[in-house]
């Protein structure tokens, strides 16, 4: 197959390290960037591809194979279907849709037009994401008990300057805990029912800057959750992997599986366990090896791996059903902690499969 023909809607903070990978990429070429910037904006005038001033513009005249879909969230469903009409597969930057309704609307339509959507919950293709998910599968730990996850980091005052960042849907829940909901339910498994509560205590701002939730998972395994973006600390899975230089490396990690054989720090990947198994209790010691995974870049990964899903050599890893059931795990907290009542997830994740069968 020659180079998939790949354009971007929304050349912001993300679209454009998008950019920069496709443009490196050996299965891919960039074929139109499209964004409401002035043509005279100085990335605009950097770029090296003809750029478009609506991605219905770019659909007509780039005729790629598939789009990437980087712009505000309440625009991913409306362009989705737009690129779904036009037969183009997308990648849908995370979250799929404000809502689990309009998710199934985009399903539906790329149902119908057979193209692919893929969400980008790029951390599943970090190599230690694939390697923890492999050792809780194959039974390492025994049977899944639980999993603690602590996402904690003081993001800078002048990040709250933006209006929307004070307000509903602009806090740690929507942008940072669907990432790790979304990590949760590809190494845990699916995710059944959800209690949360939200505080504002720290900033006392509209939007939550703190949540935590307890999670009932649909093999019988809990889970609980504290995050936070008022609260400085090493655990979160960006610095845990040093993903990016903008989160420096702290080499801690944010998740502890902990299984009726053993237990996984994540993304260290340490596992822990006694030597005997016949002797797997408390009263014998337990220890620990890391283990040495390299890693790789997620950005470059999700290009090739999409290339892949759109010739079928590859079942898609974070397909549009699972940015959509990740969706509805995540928006479950906000509910449970306005209700005051858990939230259980049978009919959304019944809605999502109706929408793809
Ligand atoms: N995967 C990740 O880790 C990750 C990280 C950051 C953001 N995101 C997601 O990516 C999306 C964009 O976030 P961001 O931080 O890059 O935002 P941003 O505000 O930096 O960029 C959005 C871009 O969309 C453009 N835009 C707005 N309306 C448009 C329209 N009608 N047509 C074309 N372009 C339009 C804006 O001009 C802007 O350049 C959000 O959905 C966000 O949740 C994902």
């Amino acid at each position: 197959m020659a180079r998939l023909k790949i354009g971007v809607v929304g050349a912001g903070l993300i679209g454009r390290r998008h950019v920069a990978t496709i443009e490196t990429s050996p299965e891919a070429e960039l074929v139109g960037v499209a964004d409401t910037l002035p043509a005279d904006d100085p990335y605009v005038a950097s770029l090296r591809v003809p750029y478009f001033a609506s991605h219905r513009e770019l659909l007509a005249a780039a005729k790629p194979d598939a789009v990437v879909i980087a712009t505000p969230n309440r625009l991913h469903v409306p362009m989705g279907v737009d690129c779904a009409r036009a037969g183009v597969h997308m990648i849908v930057e995370k979250p799929i849709a404000d809502t689990v309704a309009l998710a199934c609307d985009l399903l539906r339509e790329a149902k119908r037009a057979g193209v692919r959507v893929l969400v980008g919950h790029h951390r599943r293709y970090h190599a230690q994401a694939q390697e923890a998910r492999r050792i809780i599968a194959d039974g390492k730990l025994g049977r899944l008990v639980g999993v603690s996850l602590l996402w904690a980091a003081r993001k800078p005052d002048p990040y709250f300057d933006t209006a929307w960042r004070r307000t509903a849907g602009g806090g740690p829940i929507l942008i940072n805990l669907i990432h790790e909901i979304d990590m949760l339910r590809f190494l845990g498994g699916e995710i059944a029912s959800v209690s949360g509560v939200v505080s504002h205590a720290m900033r006392g701002f509209e939007v939550e800057d703190t949540a935590a939730a307890v999670l009932g998972f649909a093999n019988g395994a809990l889970g609980t959750i504290l995050c936070s973006d008022a609260a400085a600390s090493p655990w979160t899975i960006e610095q845990g992997l040093g993903e990016s230089p903008n989160f420096p490396y702290s080499g801690e990690s944010a998740y502890r599986f902990v299984g009726t054989a053993g237990s996984l720090e994540f993304p260290v990947l340490r596992v822990w366990s006694h030597r005997d198994a016949a002797r797997a209790n408390w009263n014998e010691p337990i220890s620990a090896g890391p283990l040495k995974i390299v890693d790789r870049d997620p950005f470059v990964e999700q290009v090739r791996h999409l290339r892949a899903v759109i010739e079928g050599s590859e079942a898609p890893i974070v397909s549009g059903e699972e940015g959509a059931r990740t969706l509805a795990a995540t928006l479950a907290v906000q509910d449970s902690a306005r209700t005051g009542v858990p939230v259980g997830l049978a009919r959304d994740y019944a809605a999502i499969d109706a929408a793809t069968r």
